[in-house]
């Protein structure tokens, strides 16, 4: 199924990008954002201002990219001299990473003083600017800054950050730019195929935790990636995503509001409110099927006499089940998973009749906990489908655009 191995050179495979740099001490973060995007596939022409030049060398530009730096539009390199023009027609996106103030400014106003200027301003209409701001706090903060940048968005670039940390100067406040990988990923982002646009989409992931006292409970080897990867990638396809987690150590994706919560009781406390509001609910969660009957109040002690404890089970909710038994009007459309050790698919197609689901999403389990790579198997009432062995993310992707393919086309739900 070669539409499933789309990333297969990189997920930025076969795209071409300028990345512009401006003036500034994060100068010294392009260069492996530089990097980071020729190891995601893309080819990556590089722009420079003059100031750019005085923090970072063309030199080591030119060698993390692979290119001959630009620098100038008087550059003889460029056919008819217009760098400006030859550079931006067949780019998919213009990245200027650092952006300082000054280049913002420029950029607000429609100047052209430089070549990197000059080619945003050139650029076709559907090549996408995307900005980095970097830069002191109080420049960032700075009213005249401020309304640079409401001004380039409103002109439809994509700014990204900065974030909020120490600073080159030595002070701590807002102004830093992006660190490479999440300006890559951000890229990444960009250019999927927004499948879920105007679609809500609730996602479990994680073990979940039952007490048995106040310092011991149960769990399970669930890591929570499988789940994080479909919250990133739904919201890469323009989906509005509520991640409810279990106990898991995992960055929340960009663009995510996620509910942290430790037992299934509180998962479904969760779940259940929300779940009339979402189109999808895809419950990727490894929920305890028990619980101890009873938390202790007080750890448990050891009294010296070698008595065990005996622990007494009552069976959790099942989120999944209770979701899909909705009325109509208030039920997402649901996607459960089934992790097996063995008879993966018999087990899967019994899974989907018995929770009342339209799709079940089946995989080995034991050999996928904590790893970032997967294989899947779709089972609807079609039948089954394949999705081969690749990275978690790249799993997500191809399964939100199976999701996206059997939704019904009602407009989306909530606001
Ligand atoms: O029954 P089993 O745990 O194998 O089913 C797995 C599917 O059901 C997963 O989608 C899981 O998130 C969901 N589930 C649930 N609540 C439970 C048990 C499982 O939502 N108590």
């Amino acid at each position: 199924m070669s539409e499933h191995c789309a990333d297969e050179g990189g997920p930025l495979a076969g795209r071409h990008i300028v990345l512009g740099l401006a003036g500034g001490v994060a100068c010294y973060k392009a260069a492996e954002l530089a990097r980071e995007l020729t190891r995601a596939g893309a080819s990556v022409q590089v722009v420079m201002t003059e100031a750019a030049c005085r923090f970072i060398t063309p030199v080591t530009m030119q060698a993390l990219s692979g290119r001959a730096v630009f620098t100038s539009q008087w550059d003889e390199r460029a056919p008819d001299r217009m760098a400006h023009i030859g550079l931006t027609r067949g780019a998919d996106a213009v990245v200027v990473a650092p952006a300082s103030a000054d280049f913002i400014a420029q950029l607000a106003q429609g100047r052209a003083a430089e070549l990197l200027a000059l080619l945003c301003l050139a650029r076709p209409a559907q090549v996408p600017l995307v900005v980095a701001p970097a830069m002191n706090r109080e420049m960032w903060a700075h009213p005249a800054t401020q309304r640079n940048v409401a001004q380039i968005r409103a002109d439809g670039a994509a700014v990204l950050g900065p974030a909020a940390g120490a600073q080159a100067c030595g002070e701590v406040g807002e102004g830093r730019m992006l660190e490479p990988d999440e300006l890559r990923d951000e890229l990444v982002a960009l250019f999927q195929p927004k499948l879920l646009a105007a679609r809500r989409v609730l996602v479990t992931a994680g073990p979940t935790f039952e007490a048995i006292d106040p310092v011991r409970g149960i769990t399970n080897r669930s890591s929570g990636k499988m789940g994080f990867a479909v919250a990133r990638a739904a919201a890469e396809a323009g989906a509005a995503v509520t991640l409810v987690a279990g106990p898991v150590a995992l960055a929340t994706p960009r663009g995510v509001t996620r509910i942290d919560v430790d037992s299934a009781e509180q998962m479904l406390a969760a779940v259940l409110p929300l779940a009339p509001s979402h189109d999808v609910f895809v419950a990727t969660a490894a929920v305890a099927d028990w619980r101890p009957a009873a938390r202790a109040e007080e750890k448990i002690k050891k009294d010296g006499s070698g008595a065990t404890p005996t622990l007494a089970f009552v069976e959790n909710p099942d989120i999944l089940a209770t979701v899909a038994r909705l009325p109509e009007a208030e039920r997402p459309w649901c996607v459960g998973f089934a992790a097996e050790s063995h008879d993966v698919l018999r087990h899967a197609r019994a899974k989907r009749l018995r929770k009342g689901v339209p799709l079940i999403v089946a995989n080995h389990g034991p050999s996928t906990f904590g790893r970032d790579d997967n294989a899947l198997v779709l089972v609807d009432a079609e039948g089954e489908r394949e999705l081969p062995h690749g990275a978690k993310i790249t799993l997500a992707r191809a399964l939100v655009a199976e999701i996206a393919a059997r939704l019904p086309r009602a407009a989306g739900r909530g606001p």
